[in-house]
C-alpha cells in the first residue's frame, strides 16, 4: 500500500541506512536539534502519506545522526482519533523496517495516574494496556500471526535508558501506559475506573506503533512525558496548551536523556 511511500523516502536517503527510527509526541518535536546534519522531509511531499493535524505535530521526518546511530525521526505522528485507521499506522512502521530501522523509539505526552508522578515528569513505559478498542494488526494476516508481547518495551533498552539517567542525575519512573483513543481527556469517573486498573499514565497513542514494530520484529522503547494529571486529581482541567506548555519544558532533559542513550547503545 505504501510502496510509492518507501520507493520516494529510499530515493530522498540516497545511501543513507537509518537503524533506529524515532517518534515524537505532541510538542516533542525539539528532539530533532540534536541530530547532527539533518534532512527534512515534509510528509506532505511523501506519496499516500497522511498529515498530522494535531497543533504540536510538525509532520516531517528527520534524517541523521544521532550518538553512533543513523536515525530517521517522525517530527509528528499520526493518531487514530484524527480518523487515521491504525492498519495505515502498521503500513508507516513497515516503510522504516524497510528503510532498514531495527530499533523503535517512541515519546508522548501523558497524564498522570500518580500523585508523586507531577506534570514534567518523565516515566519510562516498562508495558501497555492497549484500551484504545483497536489493533493494528486486524488484517494484516502475516507471520507471526500472533506476535509475542512478553518483552514489548525492551528490557535491555530500559536498562540502559535508567543507567543514562542515574548518570545524569535525572529522575526517571518507569509504569504501564494505558491508551484510550481519545480525542476528549477522560472523565473524573474514568480516571477513578484507570486507577482501579493499577496503570501509571494514560494518554491517546503510542500503543498502534508498538505493536505494529513488535509484530514486524523491531526492539522497542517507550518515554512518557507527563504532562498533568489526569482529570480529578487536581484542580485544573487539562487543556492541549497547557500539554504543549509542560511538555516543551521537558525536552531538554528528553532530549539529553536520549543523546546519551544513543550514545551508548
Ligand atoms: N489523558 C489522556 N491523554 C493525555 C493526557 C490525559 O490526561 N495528557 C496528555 N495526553
Amino acid at each position: 500500500m505504501l510502496e510509492k511511500s518507501y520507493e520516494y523516502l529510499k530515493e530522498k536517503l540516497n545511501g543513507f541506512v537509518p537503524d533506529t527510527a524515532l517518534i515524537l509526541g505532541s510538542g516533542l518535536g525539539g528532539v530533532v536539534e540534536a541530530i547532527e546534519n539533518p534532512l527534512y522531509i515534509p510528509y506532505s511531499d511523501i506519496p499516500f502519506f497522511p498529515t498530522p493535524t494535531v497543533s504540536g505535530h510538525k509532520g516531517q521526518m528527520c534524517v541523521g545522526k544521532l550518538g553512533k546511530h543513523n536515525v530517521i525521526c517522525m517530527q509528528g505522528r499520526f493518531h487514530f482519533y484524527e480518523g487515521i485507521d491504525v492498519r495505515m499506522i502498521y503500513e508507516v512502521i513497515r516503510v522504516l523496517k524497510r528503510l532498514g530501522v531495527e530499533r523503535l523509539i517512541v515519546t508522548n505526552a501523558a497524564g498522570s495516574l500518580r500523585v508523586y508522578m507531577p506534570a514534567g515528569s518523565i516515566m519510562l513505559i516498562a508495558d501497555h494496556i492497549n484500551m484504545s478498542g483497536t489493533n493494528p494488526l486486524i488484517g494484516v494476516c502475516e507471520e507471526p500471526y500472533f506476535p509475542d508481547m512478553s518483552n514489548a518495551y525492551d528490557f535491555e533498552m530500559r536498562q540502559c535508558f535508567m543507567k543514562v539517567a542515574e548518570e545524569e542525575r535525572i529522575p526517571v519512573f518507569q509504569g504501564v501506559y494505558m491508551m484510550l483513543t481519545g480525542p476528549n481527556y477522560e472523565t473524573p469517573a474514568e480516571v477513578r475506573m484507570l486507577q482501579m486498573f493499577n496503570i501509571e499514565a494514560v494518554g491517546m497513542s503510542t500503543v498502534p506503533e508498538v505493536i505494529s514494530a513488535v509484530q514486524l520484529g523491531m526492539k522497542v522503547m517507550g518515554v512518557s512525558v507527563i504532562s498533568n494529571l489526569a482529570t480529578g486529581m487536581d484542580l485544573h482541567k487539562p487543556n492541549h496548551g497547557e500539554v504543549l506548555q509542560q511538555v516543551g519544558k521537558a525536552t531538554q532533559k528528553l532530549t539529553l536523556l536520549l543523546t546519551k542513550f544513543m550514545e551508548k547503545e
